[in-house]
């Protein structure tokens, strides 16, 4: 929901904002601007609708020497995705200029108040409220502005702030919405997100809700909305250029598939011994409250749902007590019974997901216990937690998630067992038959892979299919709900993910010639039941697509294609199970030409409800 980078010091800012923009497009893509102090003392602001190479053609090299400078690109929410409502934003005077990400709640009574008060309004942004009302408070001192101004919004917001008569400034803020502060040697960065100024420096702050920094080339001082003066830890960041590149690969998105099995090696590190023994030490300080629950929900919302609805099943098999996935934005409005019995689980890779960080913190404030599944250490669903299970899949740059996803399950998984470790459910002879299980995925994962060139073929016979139809049982089922939304998503073509058995209560009428079927039909205790799901559609004259066991040789009776991926405990499967799906929708993206890393109207993160 929106990129903003910043750059204080003596280079020229401009070829520093226009990179930093490039690697947070991935958060939105409406349009992008950027804000420079000339050589001259004015304020220079050019802003297209669009992507970002409507700005550069724009620019065409010809930004203005200067510094400081400010940049944003845009996922819109209030006012069009045109010229006049790209950011920046600046006042009357034109001196200040503003950048934003995130929500104005009260911006309407606001900018009542300001019009009446002779504020001249240039686009319908929620956000150009806030340069005018800084400049309301200004009188020399642009943090303490900013703090005061800040004072009288409700909502969410990530700024970044500069001024004619503050050279060596820019101002960051935020609340709700991620901001980081880059320190540099006599150089300072503001940024969403870490891709942005890792070519510049590798340390920085992850600023609190409610922080304001003052971001000058000899370094930063944080001070909170009471205006109290605060110290923040500096974080080293790990991740090398090459993690926040494309490496090589024709998009992010296949980077990232081929990532997964590097990505699952990395995420079970420390987590599961030689022997198969799964144990989570980020777990261990909630143990007594572990062992007492009685009950899970496990939340989230899209790509993340799915992971933490397979994650209910496995609960409620590995565990016996009852579990459910929430999405999160129904759960907020029509909450579950909560209790301190309660464990509820978020999900979500960029931990700033709005939808999902609100029932937690409801959750939180029923007494429940929280523990989180996240990508993005510091993000701001780390803080709702009593325990953090990070990902570490390492940055996941395309809107469409693909490794995230896979790590969310994993790490579920890992959950889950190590509850029925603490409970004793499970024996230990089958404890370790899982863990060892999921010791071989990496190695699985890599051998699924190498399932391209079919897949390929698959994807071009089917590229002009209008509607497809995903079907799975058990855990297999979120499997073909993410099958089927990974193919919306890259693709635009109409998909829909099915419980296999639901097939003949209904969506069993759309199935023609023209609609394929995509069967999870990995091997599992209700695999006989699925494959009569599959032997129905075929009955119907729709060509079927399965995913089966190696070794499979019933399928082949009642599908056209099988890909064939190699044998797991059902349990983990879906691990594996996904990936010809994700394949599959990246090549029926790339054979219909839609823009694989960056699909229309969507955002990588998505911190408004
Ligand atoms: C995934 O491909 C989607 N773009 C989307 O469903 C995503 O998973 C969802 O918005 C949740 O994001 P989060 O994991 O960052 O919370």
């Amino acid at each position: 929901m929106c990129g903003i980078v910043g750059y204080v010091g003596p280079r020229n800012a401009a070829p520093i904002l226009l990179e930093g923009l490039r690697r947070l497009e991935y958060r939105g893509y409406d349009s992008a601007g950027i804000a420079i102090l000339t050589g001259g003392g004015d304020v220079f602001i050019e802003k297209k609708a669009g992507k970002l190479t409507n700005l550069t053609d724009h620019l065409n090299g010809d930004a203005p020497a200067g510094h400081p400078g400010i940049g944003h690109t845009r996922w819109a929410t209030h006012g069009l995705p045109n010229d006049a409502n790209a950011h920046p934003h600046t006042d009357c005077s034109g001196k200040l200029a503003l950048i934003h990400n995130g929500i104005i709640e009260n911006y309407a009574e606001l900018k009542v108040r300001l019009i009446a008060d002779g504020h001249r309004f240039t686009s319908e942004t929620d956000t150009e409220v806030l340069a005018h009302l800084i400049e309301t408070r200004y009188v020399g001192d642009l943090v303490e502005a900013v703090r005061a101004a800040l004072n009288e919004v409700r909502g969410a917001y990530a700024i970044g702030v500069m001024h004619t008569e503050h050279p060596d400034r820019i101002v960051g803020a935020r609340m709700n919405v991620p901001l980081i502060v880059g320190l540099g040697s006599g150089e300072g960065f503001l940024a969403s997100d870490v891709p942005a100024i890792l070519e510049h420096t590798k340390n920085v702050v992850i600023l609190q809700e409610g922080d304001i920094a003052d971001v000058t080339p000899g370094g930063t001082r944080i001070v909170t909305l009471d205006g109290s003066e605060v110290l923040r830890d500096v974080t080293e960041i790990h991740w090398t250029m090459d993690a926040a590149e494309k490496g090589g690969f024709a998009h992010f998105t296949l980077k990232e598939i081929y990532e997964q099995p590097h990505a699952i090696q990395e995420c079970l590190r420390g987590r599961v011994d030689p022997s198969g023994k799964v144990h989570l030490p980020e777990l261990d300080g909630i143990e007594e409250r572990l062992r007492d629950i009685d009950r899970v929900y496990v939340v989230g919302c899209g790509t993340a749902s799915y992971a933490a609805q397979v994650a209910a099943y496995l609960v409620q098999d590995w565990v016996g007590i009852p579990a459910s996935m929430q999405i999160g934005s129904e759960m907020r409005y029509s909450p579950p019974p909560i209790n301190a019995r309660t464990l509820v689980i978020g999900v979500s890779q960029s931990g700033e997901t709005a939808d999902t960080l609100a029932p937690l913190k409801l959750a939180e404030e029923r007494g429940a216990l929280v523990v989180v599944v996240t990508n993005v250490v510091g993000s701001a669903i780390s803080r709702e937690a009593d325990a953090v299970c990070y990902l570490q899949a390492g940055p996941e740059i395309a809107v469409a998630s693909t490794k995230a996803f896979v790590t969310q399950v994993l790490v579920l998984q890992m959950v889950a067992l190590h509850l029925a470790r603490l409970r004793e459910t499970l024996s230990e002879n089958r404890l370790r038959t899982f863990g060892q299980a999921l010791r071989s995925l990496p190695r699985l994962a890599a051998e699924t892979l190498q399932l391209a060139p079919q897949i390929k073929k698959l994807a071009l016979r089917h590229a002009n299919v209008r509607d497809f139809i995903f079907i799975g049982r058990g855990v297999g089922f979120p499997i073909a709900m993410e099958g089927a939304l990974k193919l919306k998503e890259l693709s635009y073509v109409h998909a829909e993910g099915y419980a296999a058995g639901e097939l003949k209560h209904g969506p069993i009428a759309l199935l023609d010639p023209q609609t394929p079927l995509v069967a999870i039909a990995t091997k599992g205790a209700i695999y006989e039941k699925v494959v009569s799901n599959v032997a129905e559609a075929r009955a119907r004259s729709a060509p079927v697509i399965a995913i089966a066991t190696a070794g499979d040789e019933q399928i082949d009776r009642y599908a056209q294609d099988v890909l064939y991926v190699p044998e797991t405990p059902e349990q983990v499967s879906p691990v594996i199970a996904v990936l010809p799906l994700q394949l599959f929708a990246y090549e029926v993206a790339v054979a219909r030409g839609t823009d694989v890393d960056q699909p229309r109207n969507l955002a990588k993160s998505v911190t408004v409800e």
